[in-house]
């Protein structure tokens, strides 16, 4: 019989091709018009999680898109691995921009993929990454070297906020009970440099309104004399920053973890390249919260950006006019320990004291969801270390990264369970963007590590209990 990794270089191709066929369905969960590709999508992965020997599979409804489970109980004595992952993907728009269609994978080279990658909405966000696990765990079963028990928990609603995960989990409690959630849902710094994600930013993300006159007017008529909403959206969004880049919201950063010096100078250690990342943009600087870094502005420090700006007349020509309204959408990043009730809870109050008379203002929260930071004094951390060790020939770094995932604290809270977060993309992955991409080098040493990992974590957590 072969052994996990030689059955790993033996399948490369078969396992390429099955994830081709799960990013050929167009899994949007944003978008209502999607939903049966969602189902279906969730049937393919569940039948191919069947196939692969997993056992007590099912599709398990919610009051959204489903969640499908799946699990291998070896011996209730040895250590559970949650594998956590999502299924769902980004709305593909605007589609003009992308080089060959969303839902048609194809590999194309790239300068950080020179031997290739996978370009499809969810190559690396996250059916690639999630995929990586299936064939990992296929890899030990059919070598006999599955170390330790493992469920999966692969959601189609990630993207959306996960609305209806936290339900399903309380409900759940039992069936879930394992010892590390494991999730590859992040990225690392290079392909020459492995990195494991060691904190998330929480988030919270408002829609605001301004309402001014009951109608659209004539800006000639009426210019200069009634308060434009466009006017006086684009001042109250400006006024969110003052000019060392710090935000404006009172007691927005009266919670925030500062790091040490010592701290900040470990984090310094990790390579960083301005010129490499300010040409890959195609920007002449960078641009930020001064005295912050640009790695720390991304993921140790909270942040406040529009995501979306609408109102008045955008068609062809001109047409003059003062819109009766103003729409703007507003993503806040949080760090340990601010709270995302709290700081939307802030964010509403200062927007509605600085409205100016003559307009109203309305703010709608839409989800949100608390920040991470995970130990690497762990045992998870050390067997994910010795992993990467084994497969890139490196240490990793620790590092602590810029997006979220909003139902990790959530299972921390509900299940009492700590995440080993193993992400395999890069930052140029183009992940939300047109022209997502999944480098094959990445797919295959996730698929790769992730054994060493089952294995190390068994092996430590026998000593542990010895
Ligand atoms: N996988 C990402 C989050 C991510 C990407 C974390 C890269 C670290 C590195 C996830 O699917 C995502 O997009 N999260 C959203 C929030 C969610 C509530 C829609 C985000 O970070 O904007
Ligand atoms: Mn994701
Ligand atoms: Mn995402």
């Amino acid at each position: 019989m072969k052994n996990t990794q030689e059955y790993i270089h033996e399948n490369k191709e078969k396992f390429l091709n099955e994830l081709l066929d799960l990013l050929r369905t167009p899994s949007i969960s944003a978008d209502p018009s999607y939903t049966n590709d969602v189902s279906k999508c969730a049937e393919q992965l569940a039948q191919h999680m069947r196939s692969v020997g997993l056992d007590s599979v099912e599709i398990c409804s919610t009051a959204g898109h489903p969640i499908v489970y799946g699990e291998k109980i070896i011996d209730s004595k040895l250590p559970t691995v949650l594998v956590y992952g999502h299924y769902d993907v980004q709305p593909a728009d605007p589609l003009e921009l992308w080089t060959s269609p969303p839902f048609e994978p194809v590999i194309k080279t790239t300068s950080a993929h020179p031997q290739g990658a996978i370009f499809a909405r969810g190559a690396c966000d996250d059916k690639g990454q999630m995929f990586m696990h299936v064939k990992s765990f296929e890899a030990m079963l059919s070598s006999n070297e599955l170390p330790c028990n493992v469920k999966f928990m692969i959601e189609g609603e990630e993207e959306v906020g996960s609305p209806n995960l936290g339900i399903y989990v309380k409900e759940n409690k039992e069936k879930l009970a394992a010892d590390i959630i494991l999730v590859s849902d992040t990225g690392m710094l290079a392909n020459d440099v492995p990195s494991i994600t060691t904190g998330l930013r929480g988030l919270s993300y408002v829609e605001v309104e301004v309402v001014g006159p009951n109608r659209d007017l004539h800006s000639g008529l009426y210019g200069g004399c009634v308060a434009n909403p466009i006017n006086i959206l684009t001042e109250m969004i400006a006024s969110l920053h003052d000019k060392d880049g710090k935000i404006t919201i009172p007691g927005f950063y009266s919670s925030v973890e500062e790091l040490s010096n010592e701290e900040r100078g470990e984090m310094a250690k990790a390579p960083f390249s301005h010129a490499h990342y300010c040409e890959a943009l195609d920007i002449e600087d960078t641009y930020g919260e001064a005295t912050y870094s640009t790695m720390e502005r991304g993921s140790i420090r909270p942040t406040l950006d529009v995501n979306g700006i609408w109102g008045g007349y955008i068609g062809e020509g001109a047409k003059t006019v003062i819109a009766s309204k103003a729409q703007a959408k507003i993503s806040m990043r949080l760090v340990p320990h601010q709270s995302s009730e709290e700081i939307t809870a802030l964010f509403v109050k200062h927007f509605e004291s600085i409205a100016p008379k003559g307009v109203r203002v309305k703010v709608t929260p839409h989800h949100g969801g608390e920040p991470v930071v995970t130990p690497t004094d762990s045992i998870a951390y050390k067997a994910a270390s010795m992993a990467y060790e084994t497969t890139f020939g490196k240490k990793p770094i620790p590092v602590r990264s810029g997006g979220s995932i909003p139902i990790i604290a959530m299972f921390e809270e509900e299940l009492g369970l700590k995440t080993m977060m193993m992400g395999f993309g890069l930052d140029s992955d183009a992940i939300h963007s047109p022209n997502e991409h999944f480098g094959l080098f990445n797919f295959y040493r996730g698929i790769e590590t992730i054994p060493y990992f089952f294995e190390n974590y068994t092996k430590l957590m026998s000593n542990e209990n010895a």
